[in-house]
């Protein structure tokens, strides 16, 4: 009866069997893969199109174009509901009004509902001034002269690093002292104005940049001249300048060097006095000496103009424009990044589902370090046995944090100290005051890494950068050997716990990989297993066969080497890990498609998008990387069948 049923009503049976396939990961993630094929492209021609020549079409419509975008959207789509939810727990009596969840949702409420002339520009510069008891000019009554002479530019600018405003005349950063990364130091270093937030604007952007500010129109055009000739003296500076190593120098030889004092300035920055046997890091002396000449020549009010405009540009590119529900969750996540790290975990991983993540996760890194150990053994740079065993050792050290959070200490506790002196002390919705709020707490955590040493990797958790904090990507952190992976990364169609391995390895064990050569590109080599810089780095880089594999990877140029070679090393460190090891895992019973070739396609996601390639940052653009990477890659050639040609250039050898 049930069959003959099932025969005439064809959708009702059919049903069940459908959620039946949807329901097993393999099938989901298999049917996601192959709904981006576009057939009738060659995989032998540019596989780009053929793995992802459908993607713009099923992601017209959605606010993302790749697939990192698309995990970041998931997780704000979550915490926007999180946040809903708080705010229904914040009306019942109970509700602890110093817990991190009352200050999440004390910004997030700010950011919502502020007024909108809390938001203005003009607004933010009336309560963060140049100076104590001094305004910025255009804010003097009618009539009153701005009082030149109390404005000291060193001064200033020391006042308003409290909010991490910095690489403007001077470059200061808290970094890992270059001998001992156990240490942080106080770093001076000339500006950088690379980068679309690190000059002025345009002649035209300038002006209404000046405008909105509040500057007296018949003032405006004279100004702008007069600033964009500060910068291009400055910039004229920075290029005379070649020193690129920072030095170790006490606060006396540094002003002896430079012919002026520092006292003050670093007094303000670290927030307690100095002695002139402070210890610091500097460079670019020359650049000093000249920076203080163009000073002393310039009107101050120029000079106060042109830092008041490069501070507006500082804030607007840390500043997101919207009241939106999605975008006040970005901007809670990139200003309270371990909060949100936090609260996310607690409300979307149960423990029982994130220790088998961790579990997944881990697995998958210890095998492509061992395989990656197994390939130093082999040595085919032709090592010595020194030099050998220094790669080895830091490979063998390279410590995994996932979700950004201590590994070795309760989080909530941990979380709830750490913004223990983060108060918003006003009920009122100020958006400029409490993200200047936000911005000093974020500098007062940076500065305060001076006075402590480094914390051990089960203390550890990155102080994140803003557009580090909004991303679910993973990186490498040079400096420590630690690779973050942020939670937003362990979910589908990146990742499924309970999917077959050759998903797991193809992609997230990729792009481990890729992290994982990270640690010996050309920058990475020049460290040790604790981040220090050591003698054998660039031994190995001069070496012959490394220099060799450096050209031949270059053969198309790029100017991003080490992503090349993080993304060529790292896929063949994932294929070998895979189909080496155990040729039974590589069976695949849920597909006739040969799983070779699923690995070559759950590779392509990472690559798939509807970007434009103008837009790429730090890399070549996807359809460059995923055919740079399998030009030559003969197990890739073999999986399509492609046939060999004869201009087909060969695989490019480092580790
Ligand atoms: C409220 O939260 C703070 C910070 O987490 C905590 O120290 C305090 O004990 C909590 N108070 C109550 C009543 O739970
Ligand atoms: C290969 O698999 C075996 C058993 O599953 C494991 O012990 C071994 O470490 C693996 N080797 C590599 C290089 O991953
Ligand atoms: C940091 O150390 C200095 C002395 O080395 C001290 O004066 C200052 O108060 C300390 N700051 C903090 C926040 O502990
Ligand atoms: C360099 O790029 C061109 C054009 O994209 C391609 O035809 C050629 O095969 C590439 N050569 C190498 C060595 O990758
Ligand atoms: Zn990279």
């Amino acid at each position: 009866m049930w069959l003959i049923a099932c025969l005439f009503i064809v959708p009702i049976c059919a049903a069940p069997t459908t959620q039946n396939v949807e329901a097993d990961p393999n099938s989901r993630l298999m049917n996601n893969i192959l709904s981006y094929v576009a057939e009738d492209s060659s995989a032998c021609g540019t596989y780009f199109q053929y793995a992802c020549g459908k993607y713009a079409v099923r992601h017209r419509d959605d606010p993302f174009t790749e697939i990192i975008q698309m995990l970041d959207h998931k997780v704000n789509g979550n915490l926007v509901q999180l946040m809903h939810e708080l705010h229904q727990r914040s009306q019942s009596p109970g509700f602890n009004e110093s817990s991190v969840e009352a200050k999440v949702l004390h910004f997030y409420r700010t950011c919502r509902e502020a007024p909108p002339s809390t938001r203005k520009m003009e607004h933010y510069l009336r309560l963060a001034p140049p100076g104590q008891a001094l305004t910025w000019p255009q804010f003097m009554p009618r009539g009153e002269p701005w009082p030149k002479a109390q404005f000291k530019w060193m001064k200033s600018l020391g006042h308003l690093y409290r909010y991490g405003f910095t690489n403007v005349l001077v470059n200061v950063l808290v970094l890992r002292s270059s001998e001992n990364s156990n240490r942080f130091r106080l770093d001076i270093s000339m500006p950088s104005l690379e980068g679309d937030a690190q000059h002025l604007g345009g002649f035209l952007s300038t002006l209404a940049t000046l405008q909105i500010i509040g500057v007296p129109t018949k003032s405006i055009l004279p100004l702008v001249r007069k600033i964009r000739r500060l910068e291009s003296a400055i910039r004229v500076l920075t290029e005379v300048d070649d020193d690129d190593e920072s030095e170790t120098w006490t606060l006396r030889q540094w002003e002896y060097k430079t012919g002026y004092a520092w006292q003050g300035f670093v007094e303000s920055i670290v927030g307690h006095s100095v002695s002139h046997h402070y210890v610091m890091q500097a460079q670019n002396a020359k650049y000093f000496t000249g920076l203080k000449r163009l000073m002393d020549s310039t009107d101050a009010e120029v000079v106060a103009n042109y830092i008041m405009t490069r501070f507006v540009l500082y804030l607007i590119d840390d500043f997101i424009d919207s009241n939106e529900h999605i975008d006040c969750v970005t901007d809670m996540r990139r200003n309270m990044n371990l909060a949100s790290n936090l609260l996310y975990k607690e409300r979307f991983l149960d423990p029982a589902t994130l220790q088998q993540y961790t579990q997944e996760v881990t697995k998958v890194f210890e095998q492509l370090r061992r395989q990656f150990l197994l390939q130093i053994n082999e040595n085919r740079l032709g090592l010595t046995s020194e030099q050998n065993s220094m790669v080895a050792t830091k490979a063998q050290h390279v410590v995994l944090n996932i979700g950004n959070l201590p590994r070795g200490r309760d989080h909530r506790s941990f979380v709830s100290r750490h913004y223990e002196d983060l108060v918003f002390p006003l009920p009122d919705f100020d958006y400029a005051r409490e993200h200047l709020n936000l911005l000093e707490f974020r500098t007062r955590k940076q500065v305060l890494q001076l006075n402590q040493s480094a914390p051990t990797p089960d203390e550890f958790f990155y102080l994140s950068d803003p557009k580090t904090a909004m991303s679910s990507g993973p990186y490498y952190l040079m400096r420590l050997n630690i690779i973050v992976v942020p939670h937003g990364l362990l979910q589908e169609p990146f990742f499924a716990a309970d999917s077959h391995d050759i998903f797991k390895y193809s992609l997230l064990g990729f792009v481990l990989a890729h992290e994982l050569m990270h640690s010996v590109d050309t920058v990475g080599l020049y460290y040790d297993r604790y981040g220090n810089i050591h003698e054998i780095g660039p031994q190995i880089s001069s070496s012959p066969r490394f220099v060799a594999g450096l050209q031949c990877l270059n053969r198309n140029s790029t100017q991003y080497l080490d992503e090349r070679i993080a993304d060529i090393a790292g896929l063949d460190l994932a294929y070998s890990t895979y189909f080496q090891n155990s040729s039974q895992m590589s069976l695949t019973d849920f597909t006739t498609i040969p799983p070779q070739q699923i690995f070559f396609l759950n590779l392509a996601q990472f690559f798939c998008g509807d970007g434009d390639p103008i837009n790429f940052v730090g890399h070549d653009n996807d359809e460059t990387r995923l055919q740079q990477m399998l030009n030559g890659f003969a197990p890739f050639h073999e999986a399509f069948g492609c046939p060999a040609k004869s201009n087909q250039p060969e695989k490019c050898q480092l580790w």
